[in-house]
């Protein structure tokens, strides 16, 4: 009992004062659709309850545990509750009217302020973009990165309700359908109302590694402003010339099969599951000042693979190597294709949260140098894109205010 009051306190201080207080006040309630006061009393409490619950693993015995509950239970009054919660579905479990609405509303995001989030550019589009660029190493190859990425796709999903009227099913893109053929998914449609595009025909030379523009489907000729403004760009043929004989599978395909995403489920801690879904650790570390060879290809996991297929603007900071934008510029969100992309990979996560003790499980290394140890009570850089949440608010998905689930 003492071992767990000291934990709570220590922890629970670090979220009612200093820098989450600060972050949160920094922000400002900027944007008018999101509850700040909510998610610090919601953060807060879902801190509470991850000291409990870690405590309960350690003790034996019910009483003492069980009050404790109790008394968080009665605690936790004042925080919002779900009024529903909404189910994400795989892309073509969508309707036609749902498909054409949610993109839509993803362009309806280059005609809304940005609140002031972004400070070199004006539109919400852009401002993922750069907030997805700031300080990236923050939260990508660590822990960081599965909560921080759930979190993203969930604001996103807000906005497009709040901002551009879609509340359909938020969509993800389950590429285990697709591995032997990922650009020949009915997601690339080249339909001018409801597909993703191709990689196009016309080559650029605009920025990055050139690639195609896009010049199909509904995003046909898409302008995105980040680093510099040019047409949206893909280039699907990214691995034909590195893997000729399709060692990795077609398009990388090997790394996000069915065998693949199994594999990776069955990663015994949080910390192995992080490294074999983001990517970092399936081979040896990517030298990032080198470009990408065979030797690199390993290093694909279920999240790096669909980005590593295409060089063009989702591809992140390879598509940039050798230009004056790298390493800051990880420009993927210019892409639609990160919603569904991103989506799939917190769907993989949920997967996993699903097993046996592993709704809560947080833990592995924070930073680039991956040195320091993650903690549930980390609070997680979002630079004015809605208050900065805690991790522990993000492990449920179905816990206020994320409020969604999976099927499957
Ligand atoms: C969390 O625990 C702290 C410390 O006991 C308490 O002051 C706070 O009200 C709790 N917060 C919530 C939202 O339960
Ligand atoms: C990026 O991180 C550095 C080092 O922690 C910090 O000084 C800087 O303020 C951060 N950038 C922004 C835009 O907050
Ligand atoms: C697309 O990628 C392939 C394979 O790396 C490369 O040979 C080709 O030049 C690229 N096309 C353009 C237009 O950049
Ligand atoms: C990464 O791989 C090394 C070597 O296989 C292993 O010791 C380490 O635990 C792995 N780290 C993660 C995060 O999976």
């Amino acid at each position: 009992m003492v071992g767990f009051n000291a934990l709570l306190v220590s922890l629970v201080s670090l979220a009612v004062t200093g820098t989450y207080a600060d972050t949160v006040a920094r922000s400002n309630n900027r944007i008018p659709w999101l509850d700040y006061e909510g998610i610090v009393r919601a953060g807060q409490d879902a801190l509470n309850y991850t000291v409990y619950r870690r405590e309960l693993a350690e003790l034996s015995g019910a009483s003492g545990p069980l009050a404790i509950r109790d008394e968080l239970e009665h605690r936790s009054n004042g925080v919002p509750r779900c009024k529903k919660i909404r189910k994400r579905k795989e892309w073509r479990q969508l309707a036609y009217g749902e498909k054409r609405d949610y993109i839509k509303a993803i362009k309806c995001l280059q005609t809304k302020g940005d609140y002031n989030i972004s400070p070199v550019t004006d539109n919400l589009y852009d401002a993922f973009t750069q907030v997805h660029q700031t300080n990236w190493t923050d939260f990508h190859g660590n822990s960081w990165f599965l909560p921080w990425h759930r979190w993203f796709v969930w604001i996103h999903a807000e906005a497009m309700e709040h901002e551009c009227g879609y509340d359909g099913p938020v969509p993800y893109w389950d590429y285990t359908l697709d591995y032997r053929n990922p650009s020949g998914s009915p997601i690339f449609s080249t339909d001018p109302v409801i597909g993703f595009g191709t990689h196009g025909n016309i080559p650029q030379t605009e920025i990055g590694l050139g690639g195609y523009k896009v010049d199909n489907g509904a995003f046909a000729n898409l302008r995105v402003s980040l680093p510099i403004p040019h047409y949206l760009t893909r280039n699907f043929s990214a691995w034909k010339t590195a893997d000729p004989e399709g060692k990795y599978g077609y398009q990388l395909g090997e790394s996000y099969s069915p065998a693949a995403v199994a594999q990776t489920l069955a990663a015994p801690t949080f910390w192995e599951f992080e490294g074999a879904m983001d990517g970092f650790n399936v081979s040896i570390p990517i030298d990032p000042t080198a470009p990408i060879t065979l030797a690199d290809i390993p290093i694909a996991g279920v999240h790096n693979a669909p980005h590593a297929f295409n060089m063009g603007d989702w591809n992140g900071p390879t598509w940039l190597f050798g230009t004056q934008w790298f390493p800051a510029g990880v420009v993927a969100p210019n892409d639609p294709m990160f919603w569904p992309h991103h989506g799939n990979v917190d769907r993989v996560w949920w997967k996993w949260q699903q097993k046996p003790g592993k709704q809560w499980e947080f833990n592995g290394k924070k930073g680039l140098d991956r040195i320091n140890d993650a903690l549930p009570s980390d609070i997680l850089p979002f630079y004015n894109l809605g208050p900065d949440p805690v991790v522990a608010l993000t492990l449920k998905t179905e816990n206020w205010p994320m409020c969604y689930t999976y099927s499957g």
